[in-house]
C-alpha cells in the first residue's frame, strides 16, 4: 500500500479543486472515501471538508458546493442542511456532501447542530478512527497529496481499529462509535487494538443515550457482513450485547446435569448466521437466522431419559420476533411477517428427514410456507451444525432428499400457493344459501382433504366432496 495512488479520475474531483480555488478555500476529500480508495472497495459517498483562512467555514462548505454544482450544471439540485452547515448533491450515481471543518465531534446525523470553526487538523482529529481521519487534498499546490497525521495508512495496513485521540474522548463525543468500531472489524476483517477496546468496555453503559435507529443500522451491518459472528462476539466480549440484545446474550453458556449438557446456543447461532451469509444476502433472511433459537432459554428442561429438550422454542420465539423487532425499530410489516414465520416453522424440514416422509407432511410444509419455502430451506440447512463432520454430512444428504420430494409433491399437486379450488361465492350460489358458517365448513374440509391427499387440487374431486359434504349438512343444489 505504500504506492498508493487515489483515482481521482472521477470529474466531481476536477469541478471541486475549480471552485475551491476560484473561492479560495483549502479542500480535502476526506473519511469514508479516502479509507475506501486505499482498501481498494468502491465508495460511492465522496466527503469534502473545507477551511478557510477567514471564519465562516460552515457557510462555506454551502458555497463550494453551490459553485461546484453550478459548473456541472444548472439544473443540479443541491440540499443544504443549514443547521448542520452541510450541502450535498448527487451527480453521476455519486453522493456528494460538503462540510467545514469543525473543532468538535463529527457526527453525520447528531441532532445538535455543531458550528465552531476549525483547521483540517481540528477535523480529523475529532473523527472516530484513523483509518477514517485521512484526507487528500483538492488543492492546486498538492492536489491528490494525502494527509494523514495518526499514520491510518500504517493501521490500514495493521489491520487496526484505533481512535486517533484517547479512546475515551473518542467515544464520549459519539457513543455509536464504539458499535462502528466493531462494525468496521466485523466488515473489513481488522482488529481492534485492545486499548480501544477496553474503553468500549470502560464505556459501554453510554450506548443508552443512542437512538436505537442508529444501533439497529449498525447491527444491520454486522449482520450483512461475510461473518457476522466476529462482530457479535465482540459485542458480547465488550458488554455491549447485553445493553443492546439482552435475548441474544441469554444464549450464551452452557448447563451440565448428570454429566449432560447442551449445545451452547450462542456460539451454535453465530454458526447458523455465518452458514447463511454462504447462501443469501438477503437481510431478514439472516435475520431470521439470528432469531431461530431465540427463545431456546425459556424453553429449556431436562427430562430424564432424555436429555435437554427446548419443547416449543419455535412457537415462543416467533411470538417474541414483533417484540424484538419494535423494540429494535426495525420494519414490521411484510419483513416481521416473514422472519416470524421462518422463526415458526425452522424445525419442520430437519423434523421430515427424521421420520418416514409421507406426501400429506410434504403438502403441508409447502402449503404454510408457500413461496418461502426455498429460504425456509436455506434457513435449515445452515441450522445442520455438528463438530462431526460425517453427522453434517447425513444429515445434508437426507435433507437433499427432502428438498426432492418437496420438487415432486408440488409439480403434482401445487399446494404452495395453494388457492382453494372452489370459492365460498360459489358454495353459497350452488346451495342458495346466504353467507354463514357451512362455507366455512365446507371451504376447511376441502382444504384438509386436499393436504391429507384424499382428494386431487382439482376442481371436479372438489365439486363431489362439496355435493358429499353439503347432503350432510341438509344443504340442496338450487
Ligand atoms: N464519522 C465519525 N463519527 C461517526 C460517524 C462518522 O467520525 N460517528 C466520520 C468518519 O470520518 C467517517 C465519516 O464521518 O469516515 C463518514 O461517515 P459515514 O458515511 O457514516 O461512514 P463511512 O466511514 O463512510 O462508512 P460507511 O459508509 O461504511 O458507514
Amino acid at each position: 500500500m505504500k504506492n498508493y495512488q487515489f483515482n481521482l479520475s472521477h470529474p466531481v474531483f476536477a469541478q471541486v479543486a475549480r471552485a475551491a480555488a476560484e473561492l479560495n478555500l483549502q479542500t480535502y476529500a476526506v473519511g469514508g472515501f479516502v479509507r475506501d480508495q486505499l482498501l481498494g472497495r468502491t465508495c460511492k459517498d465522496i466527503d469534502f471538508v473545507t477551511v478557510s483562512p477567514n471564519s465562516g467555514n460552515q457557510q462555506h462548505g454551502m458555497e463550494l458546493a453551490q459553485k461546484t454544482a453550478s459548473y456541472i450544471s444548472t439544473d443540479l439540485q443541491v440540499n443544504y442542511f443549514k443547521n448542520f452547515g452541510t450541502a450535498q448533491f448527487r451527480w453521476q450515481g455519486y453522493d456528494v456532501e460538503f462540510v467545514g471543518a469543525r473543532k468538535e465531534s463529527y457526527q453525520r446525523d447528531s441532532r445538535k447542530p455543531i458550528v465552531e470553526n476549525g483547521t483540517l487538523q481540528d477535523d480529523q482529529n475529532r473523527r472516530d478512527f484513523t483509518i477514517n481521519a485521512m484526507a487528500v487534498s483538492m488543492n492546486a499546490a498538492n492536489f491528490g497529496e494525502l494527509i494523514d497525521p495518526f499514520d491510518g495508512l500504517e493501521d490500514l495496513e495493521k489491520k487496526l481499529i484505533r481512535t486517533p485521540l484517547d479512546p475515551d474522548v473518542t467515544f464520549s463525543d459519539d457513543p455509536l462509535r464504539m458499535m462502528r468500531a466493531i462494525r468496521f472489524a466485523t466488515q473489513l476483517g481488522f482488529t481492534i487494538l485492545p486499548e480501544t477496546f477496553e474503553a468500549i468496555k470502560r464505556n459501554r453503559e453510554r450506548i443508552k443515550i443512542i437512538s436505537q435507529e442508529r444501533i439497529t443500522d449498525e447491527l444491520n451491518k454486522i449482520i450483512l457482513a461475510a461473518k457476522p459472528s466476529v462482530g457479535f462476539v465482540l459485542l458480547e466480549e465488550s458488554g455491549l450485547l447485553e445493553i443492546i440484545f439482552p435475548e441474544f446474550q441469554q444464549l450464551k453458556g452452557v448447563e451440565n446435569y448428570e454429566g449432560k449438557g447442551h449445545k451452547d446456543n450462542f456460539f451454535h447461532t453465530l454458526q447458523v448466521l455465518d452458514n447463511i451469509t454462504k447462501a443469501t444476502n438477503n437481510l431478514w433472511l439472516r435475520w431470521a437466522a439470528v432469531l431461530h433459537d431465540i427463545a431456546k432459554p425459556p424453553t429449556k428442561k431436562f427430562i430424564e431419559g432424555t436429555g435437554w429438550t427446548f419443547h416449543g422454542h419455535e412457537v415462543l420465539g416467533s411470538k417474541w420476533v414483533p417484540k424484538i423487532f419494535g423494540r429494535m425499530k426495525l420494519p414490521m410489516g411484510a419483513e416481521m411477517k416473514f422472519v416470524r414465520k421462518m422463526v415458526y416453522l425452522h424445525l419442520r424440514p430437519i423434523a421430515l428427514t427424521k421420520e418416514e416422509i409421507t406426501d400429506s407432511a410434504l403438502r403441508r410444509l409447502l402449503f404454510e410456507a408457500g413461496d418461502d419455502i426455498e429460504s425456509l430451506l436455506s434457513l435449515c440447512e445452515a441450522d445442520i451444525t455438528s463438530k462431526n463432520r460425517e453427522k453434517v454430512k447425513r444429515y445434508l444428504m437426507k435433507f437433499e432428499v427432502v428438498r426432492e420430494k418437496l420438487k415432486e409433491v408440488e409439480e403434482k399437486d401445487r399446494v404452495r400457493n395453494f388457492q382453494p379450488p372452489i370459492s365460498g361465492e360459489f358454495i353459497m350460489q350452488y346451495f342458495g344459501i346466504k353467507p354463514g358458517k357451512e362455507i366455512g365448513i365446507i371451504k376447511e374440509e376441502i382444504k384438509e382433504a386436499i393436504l391429507e391427499g384424499k382428494i386431487r387440487n382439482d376442481i371436479d374431486e372438489a365439486l363431489q366432496m362439496m355435493q358429499k359434504l353439503g347432503e350432510k349438512l341438509g344443504l340442496k343444489k338450487m
